[in-house]
């Protein structure tokens, strides 16, 4: 801790005011007056060096034979065109699939908990500011300040993000590398186990063993989730609440616990919204094909 420097007009640790730049106040920066610190550089090395390194990893293809049969018959593809028919990539934008903005929880609708947790910062914000980027450590008192501009992020630069306020919300996922991280949304609630679904030539499925649903029958028996299974859970209104109800008949998943249940994000690809099961089947094919450069491994 004694290597952070605080943010300027932040106050000094540890009685630090939050700002849009830094909610808790602290910029991250090494102290490069020791000769042997592997991180030592100009102010902002470390957080910099630290973006590069995140921006540089990439998921692991998926080399599964269920894929590569996938991409072959032409499933990937179509699964592409059912994405955008769908309206996914509004929001989950290709390359990325995001669009790196916070939506505020009423309009994703998954469970609110986790959405509110910044909400007691609106009160504490102060003006953001930030070092010039060649400012050098230790941080001389005429180190220039500039101001950080907020516009288009909230209404004004001490109040939160516009998608977080009133009720909190959460950041459009990625979706590279699904193949690697189910179960799915942010309280992993959209799980179902490898064998709890049979699926037919045609992409109709039937639910074969009710005990593989929900949290319920996989993390909480330590048991993974099965990314296609799960993904159909995300997508199909009919699967989902077998998958709901199965995570709320779960004790220890309740409100008064972990409060983990696998709602909202209704943004289903079902009959309902007028798609056929070959064609969600197709939307499940391409989203678990999703890599840094899908087809190509
Ligand atoms: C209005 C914006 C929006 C639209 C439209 C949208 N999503 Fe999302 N998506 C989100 C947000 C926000 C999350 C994170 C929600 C959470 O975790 O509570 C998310 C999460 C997901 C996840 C879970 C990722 C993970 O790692 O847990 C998947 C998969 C997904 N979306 C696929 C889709 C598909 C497929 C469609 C189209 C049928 C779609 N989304 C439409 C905003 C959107």
């Amino acid at each position: 801790m004694e290597d952070q420097v605080p943010a300027p007009n932040a106050g000094d640790y540890p009685n630090l005011n939050p700002s849009l730049a830094t909610f808790n106040g602290l910029f991250f920066s090494p102290n490069s007056e020791k000769s042997n610190d592997i991180a030592s550089g100009k102010f902002f090395f470390a957080a910099n060096a630290m973006s590069a390194f995140q921006n540089s990893l990439v998921p692991p293809a998926n080399r599964t034979p269920e894929n590569k049969q996938a991409l072959k018959s032409g499933s990937v593809e179509r699964g592409a065109k059912v994405f955008e028919t769908a309206n996914c990539a509004t929001c989950h934008i290709p390359p990325f699939f995001t669009d790196n903005k916070t939506h505020p929880i009423n309009e994703i609708g998954t469970n609110s908990a986790r959405a509110q947790s910044r909400l007691g910062l609106n009160k504490l914000l102060v003006e953001p500011k930030l070092y010039s980027f060649d400012t050098t450590i230790p941080v001389s008192a005429n180190a220039e300040v500039l101001d950080l501009p907020t516009k288009g992020i909230s209404e004004n630069s001490t109040t939160l993000p516009s998608g977080i306020l009133p009720n909190g919300g959460y950041k459009t996922t990625t979706l590279r590398g699904l193949y690697f991280s189910a179960p799915y949304l942010h309280d992993g609630g959209a799980a179902v186990r490898e064998g709890s679904l049979k699926v037919f030539r045609d992409g109709r499925f039937q639910v074969v063993d009710l005990s593989g649903l929900g949290l319920t029958g996989t993390l909480s028996q330590a048991l993974p989730a099965d990314p296609a299974s799960s993904l159909r859970a995300l997508l199909d209104r009919s699967l989902r609440e077998k998958v709901v109800g199965a995570n709320k008949l779960n004790p220890a998943l309740s409100p008064e616990h972990s409060n983990l249940d696998g709602t909202g994000h209704e943004f289903y690809v079902d009959s309902q919204a007028g798609f056929n099961p070959q064609q969600q089947t197709d939307l499940i094919n391409f989203l678990l094909a999703l890599d840094d450069d899908p087809a190509n491994f």
